[in-house]
């Protein structure tokens, strides 16, 4: 068997790392195509660095654009990588536009299309996130879903017939990270932060960045939190806050640049709280049992809300109380997974053929 992945942005990075570990482990052949949506180092090179993912053997170089021109450049690139290789299964990630681009080069040329992270439902159709979920669910013929939740939705849209539950290879990774590379007094120490005294935050979402009177309102609210708050700075967000001539450092709030994958996880795992927009990070928080607070009006990962260690809240005053609200009571509730999802993926390939 032979596999194919399509990755470009940070998320996919890490979730590329436990399905390159099961293919070596199984001797599969899996060829790494980076679109090169995501090229700052920190967003991109240290991610296979830190997490031992073998260089990608194709590197397409799209960079930043319009999602025209973002999308339509990778579909550009994919035709002559695929008609050179050939695999028995393209797989993509999540909800990029690499994710969309992906999955529409490989059905246009007649390619099998397995979606990992299928199913995931905001129900708001202003984000580009969401688009690119639907359409990729839609033209995918394996559909790799990380929850029950997720199966349902699928269901809804009459695609059970392709869903498998895998679990959430993120856990996977999670997991491998925690036992073996971080070393917290380290991440604590070069954070200078006090453990369990402060919060993790990162706002990256166009809903957030994009509107300037939202992000205003974010970034004052994170300033006025009662305890410190460490804001890692995505490029779009340090772009927007220049661009509306915003400073983002101040009061409780320290920014700096994002963090590589281990000192991250050290990172959250000796916080009090989490603030973000991301979805990944809403799962890493449950993950490790530290209370996070979602600056959206939705999420896809309902069970962490269900679950009580996450709340969505509006920037303001809203924010700032549910900073500083306790943990609730414990829980060894396990919505996604065991952390063994890459290997379901590769069952789940195999048995279709
Ligand atoms: C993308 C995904 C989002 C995901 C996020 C993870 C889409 C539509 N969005 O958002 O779902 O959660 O990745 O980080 O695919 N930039 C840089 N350097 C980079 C990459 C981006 O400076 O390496 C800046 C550029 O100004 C660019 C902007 O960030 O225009 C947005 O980048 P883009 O890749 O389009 O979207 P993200 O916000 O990163």
């Amino acid at each position: 068997m032979k596999i194919l992945s399509v990755v470009g942005a940070r998320p996919q990075f890490v979730k590329l790392a436990p399905i390159a570990d099961a293919c070596r482990d199984r001797g599969v052949e899996h060829v790494i195509v980076h679109t090169g949506q995501h090229y700052d180092p920190m967003l991109s090179d240290v991610f296979f660095r830190d997490l031992g993912i073998p260089d990608p053997d194709v590197h397409l170089g799209v960079g930043s654009g319009g999602h025209g021109a973002q999308t339509g450049a990778i579909l550009a690139g994919m035709d002559e990588v695929l008609a050179r290789h050939r695999p028995d299964w393209v797989l993509v990630y999540g909800d990029t536009n690499s994710t969309l681009a992906g999955a529409l080069s490989a059905v246009k040329l007649q390619l099998r299309v397995a979606h990992l992270e299928a199913g995931l439902r905001s129900f708001n159709r202003r984000m580009p996130e969401e688009h690119n979920r639907v359409l990729t669910d839609h033209a995918a013929d394996l559909l790799l879903a990380p929850t029950e939740v997720a199966r349902d939705h699928l269901s809804d849209e009459g695609l059970a017939e392709r869903t498998v539950v895998v679990g959430d290879v993120m856990i996977d990774v999670l997991h491998r990270v925690r036992d073996e590379l971080v070393d917290t007094d380290a991440v604590l120490r070069e954070l200078g932060m006090p453990p369990g005294g402060y919060s993790v935050a990162t706002i990256h979402r166009a809903e957030n960045t994009d509107d300037p009177q939202r992000l205003r309102a974010v970034v004052a609210a994170l300033q006025q939190v009662d305890h410190p708050v460490l804001l890692l700075a995505h490029p779009r967000l340090r772009a927007r806050a220049t661009e509306q001539g915003l400073d983002l450092d101040g009061g409780s709030l320290t920014t700096r640049d994002p963090l590589p994958y281990p000192a991250l996880v050290g990172a959250v795992s000796e916080a009090r709280g989490v603030i973000t927009d991301s979805g990944g990070l809403q799962k890493e928080s449950f993950a490790l049992r530290t209370p996070c607070s979602t600056v959206r009006t939705e999420t896809e990962w309902v069970e962490t809300v269900e679950l009580g260690w996450n709340v969505l809240v509006e920037p303001g005053p809203p924010l700032r109380a549910a900073a500083t609200r306790p943990a609730p009571a414990p829980t060894d509730a396990a919505p996604y997974g065991d952390g063994h999802a890459a290997d379901a993926v590769l069952d789940a390939l195999h048995a279709g053929g």
